[in-house]
């Protein structure tokens, strides 16, 4: 996730592009970039760190004189934080500059092709690869060579372009990542974002998919894939500046929930392949070859907070379809427990931050010991990152909230894809298994969709419970994963006292605590346990307990004996928790919404915690 801005028109570029940019920072901060037309040439200048070091290189924008221009702000996903890997980036003579959000999914093969053409790469990016083949279709036609270019590239992008040779128009196009187009009376403006442009017009055009748009000082037109122009009417923004940040959302909290399903497409497109009609996982990052991971015996998965939840629920997952052993600890336990790492172990750190201090220790005790460490990351370059022995990275873009949404839902689409590479290298999964699996991957976005459409439900069933004083998760196996996380969610952020605990096991102590009233989520998404947890659920309700189920449609005898029930759409079993923990997240929020919390910042917490 990474964050454009141009101009082009009367007044001088670079310092809007730096003001909007700015705006723009939450999008990504770990380099950025500017290419000016100055008269005669592009020129371009980026800086690795926050904005701040562009700015001062480029005082402000003064050095880079020029009423055309495009920036960048950059969420490193292919290639580390480096100047070399920062845009825009450019053809080889500098005559093209683009900048761009988003992932070019067959970037590899592109790559190749461009290289025995003779085209020379200077990044490790997915991006340049766009730079060349413009360089490789242009005949003097923007549009042309734009639309040849994107006709051959899957995945999502977000483009802002400039051609040396069209000294007075920026070009710019979208498929799946965000892009809008201003105008005002002094020229015309592009960003990732509503902020970077509220302060020059509330004038803009949303732009659909697969469009390009060609922006010239006074004038705008738009136009589709086959370069037939499109008709567009502009819309009035009237947010202020505060929510046009948060999209209009009133928290990031809630903002980055509704990013959940993007950020498995994110995370899981790139990676599960469609070979000649059939799927495949391919994790380059990996390092590892088929044989490799089938010499692996036993996983230790080893992370903290909702990165730890995350970690049992890839426990069930990864010995559900792969049958390989696997242990879950806290890392604050790991590191000081001894643990015993067998030859044939593989440690898998899951961080969001990459810098947690000590899941940065278990890392670096795992190592020492000679074991392999796999780190499931989601800041680029960021310390887990760079010392695992590999790192799959979850493509969450920067989550600002402090408790995780979007980055835990990413981590458990990293663990599927890495139970099914197991399952499938250890010949433990059908190639029918693997078929079903891979629809039901696919289709959870969508069902993330629809259950957040929920909203307005669950917030009034929330609004009840804003004066409870305990309130108990319940579940059995991977429900009791989820169940986990449900309740941290609502204890960090509404400072209601919460526990969640093994269906089964609530008789042997906690059961006390039930009086009457006291609320009790049940998570019940597994067929052959169904029954085990109705009867829980019967035990708490004897004792006077409300009780809210979360479960499969199929599951219709739960009614019978719950309060208030959420259904769930139909997914594969090891996959639920992805669809279960939509209603807590939504739960947790409206209940500390409705007490007035502050959602983004809880008290007492911090989003990386990178001491002991
Ligand atoms: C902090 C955060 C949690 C997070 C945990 C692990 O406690 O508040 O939301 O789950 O750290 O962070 P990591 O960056 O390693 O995933």
């Amino acid at each position: 996730m990474c964050g454009i801005v141009g101009y082009i028109g009367k007044e001088q570029a670079a310092p809007i592009i730096l003001d909007g940019l700015a705006r723009l920072e939450y999008r990504g901060y770990d380099s950025a970039g500017m290419a000016v037309y100055d008269g005669e040439k592009i020129c371009t200048r980026k800086a690795i760190g926050r904005l701040k070091v562009l700015e001062n290189i480029t005082r402000g924008g003064e050095s880079m004189p020029g009423t055309c221009g495009i920036g960048h702000t950059r969420w490193a996903t292919h290639g580390a934080p480096s100047q070399r890997n920062a845009h825009p980036h450019t053809n080889e003579a500098g005559t093209i500059a683009l900048v761009h959000n988003g992932i070019i999914e067959n970037y590899i093969p592109l790559k190749k092709k461009m290289e025995e053409k003779g085209y020379r790469f200077v990044s490790e990016t997915d991006t340049e690869v766009l730079a060349h083949l413009l360089d490789y279709y242009y005949r003097q036609d923007p549009l042309e060579a734009i639309t040849k270019v994107l006709h051959r590239v899957e995945g999502s992008y977000a483009l802002g372009i400039l051609f040396a040779d069209h000294p007075g128009e920026i070009y710019a196009a979208r498929k799946d990542s965000p892009l809008i187009v201003g105008q005002n009376d002094t020229g015309c403006l592009i960003a990732s974002d509503v902020p970077a442009i509220l302060k020059y017009t509330r004038t803009v055009y949303y732009m659909e998919n697969q469009e390009v748009a060609v922006l010239r000082g006074d004038s705008l037109s738009f136009y589709s894939m086959d370069e037939e122009e499109v008709a567009k009417e502009p819309a009035t923004i009237d947010w202020d500046a505060d929510a046009a940040e948060k999209a209009g959302y009133e928290h990031f909290m809630l903002k980055e929930m509704y990013e959940q399903p993007r950020t498995i497409v994110d995370t899981v497109s790139p990676r599960l392949r469609d070979n000649g009609g059939e799927k495949d996982i391919t994790i380059e990052e990996l390092n590892m070859t088929d044989e490799e991971l089938k010499a692996v015996r036993k996983i230790h998965i080893v992370a903290c907070g909702s990165a730890y939840h995350a970690g049992v629920t890839g426990k069930y997952v990864l010995e559900g379809l792969a049958r390989i052993p696997v242990e879950v600890d806290l890392a604050s336990e790991y590191r000081y427990r001894n643990p015993l790492l067998e030859e044939g172990s593989l440690v898998i750190v899951i961080s969001q931050s990459g810098e947690t201090a000590d899941t940065l220790a278990a890392l670096r005790e795992s190592k020492a010991r000679g074991i392999r460490v796999l780190g499931i990351v989601n800041v680029v370059g960021s310390s887990i990152a760079r010392e695992a022995d590999a790192c799959l990275y979850t493509w969450a873009g920067p989550e600002i909230a402090v408790a995780t949404t979007k980055a835990y839902s990413a981590q458990l689409a990293a663990l599927y894809l890495l139970a099914m590479k197991f399952g499938r290298v250890r010949g433990v999964l059908t190639d029918t298994e693997f078929r079903s699996l891979s629809d039901s991957l696919k289709c959870l976005p969508d069902q993330i969709e629809l259950l957040l459409g929920q909203k307005q439900k669950i917030q009034r069933f929330a609004n009840r419970y804003l004066g409870a004083r305990d309130i108990f998760f319940i579940g059995r196996g991977i429900d009791y994963a989820i169940s986990l996380e449900g309740s941290l969610k609502l204890k960090e952020i509404s400072y209601i006292h919460s526990e969640a605990y093994a269906a089964g096991e609530l008789k042997h102590g906690t059961i006390s605590l039930i009086e009457d009233g006291t609320l009790v989520v049940a998570v019940s998404t597994q067929p052959e346990l169904y029954q085990k947890t109705i009867s829980n659920i019967v035990e708490v309700k004897a004792r006077g307990a409300f009780v809210m189920a979360v479960t499969n449609e199929e599951n219709k005898a739960v009614e019978k004996v719950s309060d208030y029930v959420v259904y769930l759409p139909g997914t594969h079993p090891r996959f639920t928790n992805s669809l279960a923990i939509i209603p807590l997240q939504l739960f947790a929020y409206y209940v500390a919404l409705g007490r007035g919390c502050d959602v983004d910042k809880p008290r007492n917490l911090a989003k990386s915690v990178t001491v002991e």
